[in-house]
């Protein structure tokens, strides 16, 4: 094996994820091009060789260095033949793919329908990659919301003030499961759950009637917006509501110590699986052991255990 090429999405991790994949590879004398902009990277034939010096002082840094897109002209056949023939006439004997469950799904079709030799490592804010306990990024766009609800607690208690705070999350609800658990949040709305904001406004004015007078609540963004539910609050149960839509900052900032070794240890292990002519896997932790199992599966629908996270966050209110 002498060249690999490589192409990321964008969160907080990427970055040390990229240093592992290059100083990985070139302690095994392997050249590592990085495509930019993910897919569409490899559609334009648009790389930078990546040296061991060309990742100093990226391991603390949010985004990626290689930029990321959505990629639109991958979905179609002849984006695809495109990517393929980059590949082959750059002399690419891997492809390491960091990246969510849309570049996973990539990174499988590249594998099963053209033969590309290929490893993906999960990598995306929204922890939902199957058969993997983490996904490189949550756990600092955990913290970053984190912070942000840390402030507006202080903000609530003091006027009393009912807030709906926004969280990303298109499909699925583990930034809003996490926060709202770890912020002391009354109330959570995620795509795996049905809710009924009429039980929602009976709770805060049953909380209001016995002396509880500040709420947070929690919304996913692939449920429901922040400006609807508080809309909805302030009809219904005529208490002054605020709200708060944290948006992209999720998935900036600095990665946490969390996601640096994870990054770190997930590339470096899809370098090491691409040099004993692995292929077509995703690789992982469970239960802290690196673990690889078929992209196929990493793309199936992955179950959260949310019902869990809820029970505890209205025991705690
Ligand atoms: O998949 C990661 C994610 O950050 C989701 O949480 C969010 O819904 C989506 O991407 C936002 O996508 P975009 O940056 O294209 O608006």
């Amino acid at each position: 094996m002498k060249r690999i090429a490589l192409l990321t999405r964008d969160n907080a991790g990427i970055n040390a994820g990229i240093r592992a994949v290059v100083r990985t590879a070139s302690h095994h004398g392997i050249e590592v091009l990085g495509f930019k902009r993910g897919y569409q990277g490899l559609i334009d034939n648009d790389f930078v060789e990546l040296g061991t010096r060309s990742v100093s002082g990226i391991i603390n840094r949010g985004g990626s260095i290689l930029k990321a897109a959505r990629c639109k002209e991958f979905q179609t056949k002849e984006g695809i033949e495109r990517a393929v023939s980059t590949l082959k006439r750059n002399n690419c004997d891997g492809l390491i793919v960091i990246g969510g469950n849309g570049s996973l799904s990539g990174a499988n079709e590249l594998y099963k329908n053209y033969g590309i030799d290929v490893i993906g490592v999960p990598s995306t804010i929204d922890n939902d990659v199957n058969g993997v306990s983490m996904t490189i990024g949550a756990d600092t766009a955990v913290n970053v919301a984190l912070d942000a609800l840390d402030k507006l607690r202080d903000t609530a208690h003091s006027m009393e003030r009912v807030f709906v705070v926004e969280v990303m999350g298109r499909d699925c609800g583990y930034i809003a499961m996490q926060v709202a658990l770890a912020g002391g949040c009354e109330e959570v709305v995620v795509p795996e759950r049905v809710f009924d904001i009429n039980t929602i406004c009976r709770d805060i004015e049953e909380g209001h009637e016995s002396g509880k007078k500040s709420w947070i609540v929690i919304v996913a963004e692939g449920k429901a917006r922040a400006y609807d539910v508080s809309e909805s609050i302030r009809t219904c149960t005529g208490l002054e509501t605020r709200e708060l839509v944290l948006g992209h900052i999720q998935r900036g900032g600095k990665p946490t110590a969390y996601d640096r070794i994870l990054a770190t240890r997930l590339c470096s292990y899809a370098v090491e699986l691409l040099r004993q002519g692995q292929s077509g896997l995703c690789v992982g932790l469970k239960s802290d052991n690196l673990v690889s199992l078929p992209l196929f599966e990493a793309i199936k629908a992955k179950d959260l255990h949310t019902e869990e996270f809820y029970k505890l966050v209205r025991t705690m209110t």
